[in-house]
Order: structure tokens, then sequence, then C-alpha cells
């Protein structure tokens, strides 16, 4: 299994930049379903999870192909056939976005089987509120031998008040709702931008959607929906990595091809840090840190609030800041896996429920640490960019789910930091770990 070796200490200068979200591309992916002509999406990030969405789309009769080029990174997808409408047991355990496919296969096909989600790393995460959502347009739903089915001959515009925030909840029923019969409306919904992007590219489709960004979205169904093309939005998350990788090692970035609105939460709290953040025009942020880091308390809400993929990555920064920090995880109940390692490298962190406090500024020690899911994983990549000595990251298999060669990227702004192992196409994955 593959392993970073990271050497800290070195400030980190230049030039970094940020690819497509994966968060918007596997709902994008999904969206071919809803129609029988080609759907190509551009600026898809080269990771593991679009890898397993291509296996999992494949697996039902579609056509993908998926090419990584210097300037572009695309994939054409066909869904003209889709042959067995079922997401397996053997892909939704590694991925619990396969969920996302439910919505629209029930709305294309009249027919969807989806394993049901286990518990997974960082919460139970269930998918009751996408299964609510579908029987109130109509689907009849039956739970057997692990799966989930939902039928129906065509769904129907329904009423839908979310009992709780959910992204890949309002993505799934978004996309059951516009080829639905009629109008549906999706009450306390996600404005998380990865919403907006699906609804862009919906709308290309030729859907009929009102209101996305907005916790009221409305739709008009439609009969059928057309090929279209779509760039996915760059990575809100990658990019606030590099933020915090910049502002960490005390060094002078420049972040390109991101979008500084959607990480306006993570600027303001780096301000607060004394980190000094400038955009540069529409689409770049310099980071510079050069006197003491400040202690700052976050509070991990809904967009536009602070996201809880940035919380395990700021908790690595708030260890180098003098006096208290406090960080509280309000959307997963089980997201603090990262402390134990922080604190194995020398952090002073104290968790009670769902509060960490972190002292600092405490100086950090290279050490074998584990990656445990994604946030977790690029805290510590954050970690041991700053710690004396040589660090080891082992399982960094749920690093490549979501950050696209992130020791290319690293190493090229001036990181010390190697991969021990195989080639991303033979990367393999355990059969129990879940991605975020
Ligand atoms: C998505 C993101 C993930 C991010 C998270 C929160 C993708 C592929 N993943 O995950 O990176 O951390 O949003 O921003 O986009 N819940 C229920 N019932 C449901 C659905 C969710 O109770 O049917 C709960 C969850 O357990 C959790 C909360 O709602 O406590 C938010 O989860 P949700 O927004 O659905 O997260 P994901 O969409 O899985």
């Amino acid at each position: 299994m593959d392993k970073f070796v990271i050497r800290g200490g070195n400030p980190l200068l230049g030039t970094i930049r940020v690819s497509g979200a994966k968060n918007s591309a596997l709902p994008c992916m999904a969206a071919a379903i809803l129609t029988e002509d080609e759907v190509t999406l551009e600026n898809i990030p080269q990771v593991r999870d679009i890898e397993t969405e291509r296996k999992l789309l494949t697996s039902m009769g579609a056509e993908v192909e998926l090419g990584y080029g210097r300037a572009q990174h695309r994939t054409t997808i066909s869904c003209r056939v889709l042959s067995d409408p079922t997401a397996k047991y053997e892909i939704v355990k590694t991925m619990r976005a396969s969920a996302l496919v439910l919505g629209p296969l029930v709305a294309r096909t009249g027919i969807a089987r989806v394993s049901m989600p286990g518990g997974c790393a960082i919460g139970a995460r269930p998918i009751d509120l996408h299964i609510k959502g579908l029987e109130q347009m109509g689907a009849a739903i039956a739970y057997e031998h692990g799966y989930v089915e939902a039928r129906a001959e065509r769904l129907k515009g329904a009423h839908i008040l979310f009992d709780k925030i959910t992204v890949t909840g309002t993505e799934d029923l978004l996309m059951a709702a516009v080829l639905a019969e009629g109008e549906t409306i999706l009450e306390n919904a996600a404005r998380e931008p990865e919403v907006t992007d699906l609804a862009a590219l919906l709308t290309a489709m030729g859907a009929q959607i009102e209101g996305a960004g907005t916790s009221t979205i409305r739709v008009q169904g439609v009969e059928k929906l057309h090929g279209a093309r779509h760039r996915i939005n760059p990575d809100r998350i990658e990019a606030g990595t590099f933020l915090i990788a910049g502002a960490i090692t005390g060094g002078d970035l420049c972040v390109t091809h991101c979008n500084p609105a959607h990480i306006a939460a993570v600027i303001e709290k780096l301000k607060e840090c004394g980190v000094r953040i400038d955009t540069l025009g529409k689409d770049s942020i310099r980071v510079r840190s050069e006197g003491k880091l400040k202690t700052a308390d976050i509070s991990t809400e809904e967009y536009p609030g602070f996201p809880t993929d940035m919380q395990a990555q700021f908790m690595a920064l708030v260890t180098q800041a003098e006096g208290v920090s406090q960080v509280r995880e309000n959307i997963f109940e089980n997201r603090f896996m990262h402390v134990q390692e922080l604190v194995r490298m020398g952090a002073n962190i104290r968790i009670d429920g769902r509060t960490a406090t972190v002292r600092g500024k405490t100086p950090l020690s290279a050490a074998a640490v584990m990656c445990s899911d994604l946030r977790a994983s690029a805290s510590l990549v954050l970690a041991a960019l700053v710690a004396d000595g040589e660090s080891i990251l082992d399982r960094i298999y749920n690093i490549d789910r979501g950050y696209e060669h992130i020791e290319e990227k690293l190493r090229g702004v001036g990181a010390q930091i190697k991969r021990l192992g195989n080639v991303f196409s033979d990367r393999r994955e355990p059969s129990t770990t879940v991605s975020a």
C-alpha cells in the first residue's frame, strides 16, 4: 500500500493549481444517466473516486470515456443503454456517493437498486432523506438483501421539506425531479456550490430549475433531457487546503484556478489567524504568513458557513497558533479521527463531545501516522509539512480519493514529499473504508 514520506520545515513558495471539484464531478457524472445522449464534462479531477464512479456507471451498461491530458481532463458518458440499474455493494461500500444514482436511475428507467451504505468512518451517514423524498414523489420502496429498490412508472412532482440539510440528498432528489411529472419544490435544500454546479449542467441538458444555490429549489419536470457539455467548478476544499499549506509553513503561495467566493468562510478565518490573503483577479489567491499565527475558533456549518471538509486541516493550522482555539464539528458525529494522530505528532488537543480544544503553539515532531479518511489525511500532510524530521503517512489511498497528485503539486512549491509504492493505476482500496 502506498505511503507518503514527508520531511517538514520548508516554506511553500510559488504557484499551485487547483483541480476540478470531485464533489461536483460525482453528481454531474450521475446526471448523465438522465439522458440517452452523450454528456461531456471538463475539468474532471484525476482522483480515485472518479475511477470508482466510472466503474459504477459502466457496471450498469454505460459507456464512459475518461481522458486525462496536460491541458484538459475530460469524460464523455453515454447512458443510451442501461442494462442493469443497480449500484452494487462492492462499489457502494467504497464510495458512499454511489447513492447519487438512486434518483436519476428511477427517473430514467423506472427502477433503481442501490446497496444500502453501511456505517462509515466519519459517522452513520444514512440515506433515509433520499428515500423519503423519492417516496413522496410516488416511488414504491422495498428493502431486500441489503439493497433498497425504488420503482415508479413516472415520478410525480412533490413538495419536499428536508428535515436536515443534505448535500447529496438535495442533488439526488434534484436529479429525480427534473424528469418527474409536474412541479417539485425542494425546501431546506443544500446551498453548496456543488448543487449549483449540478443544476447548471441539468439546465444545459434541458431541465427547468429555479433557485439552485438558495434553500428553496423549484423544478418543472420535463419529458426528456438531451446531451450537454459542462465544465466542473474548481475544488474549493483543495483550494482551502493549499491556503492552509501556505499559511502553516510560513510560505508565500499563489493558489490559482480557484473560485475565491466559494471559500469566503475559510479566508475569513485565516485572516483572523493573522494570515495575509490577497485575491488576485477572479480566480487566484495569494497567501502569506509572515508573523506569528493567532488563534481562532471555528464551528462547522452548511454552506456558506465553515465547511466540515476543512475542519481537520484548520485544526492542524491552529496547533501552530499561540493560545487556545476551539473547533466545533456540527455536521458529522465522528469527525475527529485526525486528532489522535496530531497528538502523536506533539499537538495538545482535548476532545469534549463535538468540540476539540487546541492549545498551541506546540512544536510538531515527525511520526509514522495513519490516514483514516480523506480530509483527516490532508490535515496530517499539513502537520508533516511543519514537523521536525521525516513523517511517514500510511493508508494514503484515502487522500488519493479526493486530491489530484497532491505530492507532485506540493513538491512543485518546495515541499519535500515523496510517494512510496505503486503508481496511481495500481493503487488498491481496502474494502472497509468509505470516502467522504
Ligand atoms: C457531502 C460531501 C462531503 C461533505 C458533506 C457535508 C459529496 C460526495 N460529499 O456528503 O464531502 O463532508 O456533504 O458538507 O458531496 N443525513 C441524514 N440522512 C440522509 C442524508 C444525510 O441524516 O439521508 C445526515 C448525515 O448523516 C450528516 C448530515 O446529514 O450528519 C449531512 O450529510 P450530507 O450533507 O448528506 O453529506 P454527504 O452528502 O454524504
